[in-house]
């Protein structure tokens, strides 16, 4: 079955366009585990012949936030503020779904087609650089691309920022030991930068306390994790991943992130499901301004629905 022709030269041709489909039957019972390298398909290439990424199909859910924001932003801006994309672990810009097949494009892309002024993109992983770069090709007047540590790359972004500028930044680590509360810190200094963090810590036991213990005071800028990891036990699941939200939400005040309005508190949170409507990860969304949290209570609407913390600490 074969949804739509493609020819990925289309996606840079015409930012308008609807993003571009195709059925991959390389993914009819594929052995993704063993079918991939960093998280890219070995057995399948679009026509451009770059990388394209292996993925399930709740990364749909997660770009949904993404789409959201950048939708809210552009149309809403001061027009005399510049406004900035940056994407620190960007991946190869197209995705193919898993389950289905479907070839779509990713944050990088679809961001493009905002009216955004200057997007920063980063991958340490150079298959994933060169694919962004061709599939950017057309736009790369307004795009700067790294391939470096993430580490290396935020203060960096940081200095190119101008005094006046918004930036929304999207972090996606493939998990916690790729990324240090540190690294916020240096890209958002003295500058106002809208975060949106996969928080891929809490609800998976395999990432806890036995592994590298320096990582996670890294991670979280502190070592009150380990309170929080003494406190709850492995049936304790979703209130040790709610309390370690809280205190990377607290880690995030700190260094100017604003606490959602009263009665809306932890409303910035955006849970990612897998198909059975089990719960795999969190997107925390921060800012340093009020509007950015005024936005984030009209994004909920389209998003899957979200409660209140449990948290008993
Ligand atoms: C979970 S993937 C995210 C890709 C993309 N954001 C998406 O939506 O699919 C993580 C990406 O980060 C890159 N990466 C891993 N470690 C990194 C590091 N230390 N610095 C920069 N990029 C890194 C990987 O190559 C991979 O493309």
């Amino acid at each position: 079955m074969k949804l739509t022709g493609f020819d990925s030269q289309d996606s840079h041709n015409d930012q308008k366009k609807e993003v571009i489909t195709m059925y991959n039957p390389n993914c009819q019972n594929c052995n993704f585990k063993k079918n991939t390298s960093n998280g890219n398909c070995t057995r399948y290439k679009p026509t451009d012949g770059f990388s394209i990424r292996c993925s399930p199909p709740w990364t749909i859910e997660k770009y949904k936030p993404i789409n959201l924001y950048c939708h809210m932003l552009t149309s809403k801006l001061e027009k005399k503020r510049k406004l900035n994309y940056i994407d620190l672990f960007a991946g190869p810009g197209q995705y193919c779904d898993r389950s289905s097949g479907m070839i779509y494009d990713g944050p990088p892309l679809f961001v493009l087609r905002y009216d955004v002024d200057h997007l920063y993109l980063n991958d340490i992983n150079p298959d994933n650089v060169k694919a962004l770069s061709v599939r950017i090709k057309k736009n790369m007047g307004r795009v700067t691309i790294y391939n470096k540590d993430v580490d290396l790359v935020a203060r960096e972004i940081n200095e190119r920022l101008s005094d006046d500028s918004i930036s929304f930044c999207f972090i996606d680590p493939d998990d916690i030991e790729n990324f240090k509360y540190d690294t916020i810190k240096q890209l958002s200094k003295d500058r106002e930068v809208d975060l949106l963090i996969n928080f891929t810590y809490g609800l998976d036991y395999r990432w806890s306390v036995h592994s590298n213990q320096n990582k996670y005071n890294e991670y979280f800028g502190t070592d009150k994790w380990r309170f929080i990891e003494d406190k709850y036990k492995a049936n304790d699941i979703i209130f040790r991943a709610h309390a370690l939200m809280k205190l990377y939400i607290e880690q995030l005040n700190k260094i100017g992130y604003l606490k959602p309005p009263a009665g809306r508190e932890y409303k910035n949170i955006f849970p990612i499901h897998n198909t059975r409507q089990g719960t795999l990860y969190y997107l925390i969304f921060a800012s340093k301004r009020r509007e950015g949290y005024e936005f984030c209570k009209k994004m909920r609407a389209y998003t899957i629905p979200w409660r209140k913390l449990q948290i008993d600490i």
